[in-house]
């Protein structure tokens, strides 16, 4: 994984977005941060989400005093998109406050984000801008997904 990690880390553009979208799309997450309510935990995250249509949803954090009903600024982008008609999504990015690591998505994000493909992109960021970039499927793999719902049974 560390291999993985230390290969995405890039300071030119792999990704199948131009670099200028990229670069666009970590600062709208960066605003999105802005808006975080985390009264609690003071991790301050914003994603932003560029549909197939090219629409850019952005959300944030939220916490609540029912500590386990938070939720998570990955999830909540996903169903404000989903809630204005979006289903097919090209990329995300995600802010945090850390320095030092670029912000990895909950094992939960993951699977919600798989729910729309696996091979979409997904950019961990860190405050200066810098950026991983991992597919969807790489931060997930060999994952359950709506297509084995329909998959052949005894
Ligand atoms: N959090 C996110 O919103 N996304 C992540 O990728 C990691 C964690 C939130 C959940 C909680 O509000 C706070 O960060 C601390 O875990």
């Amino acid at each position: 994984m560390d291999q993985v990690k230390l290969g995405r880390e890039v300071m030119g553009n792999d990704s199948h977005l131009p670099q200028e979208t990229v670069k666009k799309l970590i600062q709208n997450s960066q605003e999105a941060k802005k808006q975080a309510y985390c009264p609690y935990s003071k991790f301050r995250v914003g994603a932003a989400l560029l549909t197939a249509d090219n629409t850019v949803v952005t959300g944030c954090n939220v916490e609540n005093a029912c500590y386990n009903l938070g939720m998570c600024a990955e999830r909540n982008t996903i169903a404000k998109a989903v809630s204005e008609g979006h289903r097919s999504f090209k990329a995300i990015a995600i802010a945090s406050d850390m320095d030092d690591n670029f912000i990895s998505p909950c094992g939960g994000c993951r699977q919600f984000l798989r729910e729309f493909g696996s091979t979409w992109e997904v950019f961990l960021t860190k405050p200066d801008g810098s950026y991983q970039k991992m597919t969807v499927e790489e931060l997930l793999p060999n994952s359950f997904g709506p297509e084995d719902l329909s998959a052949k049974k005894v």
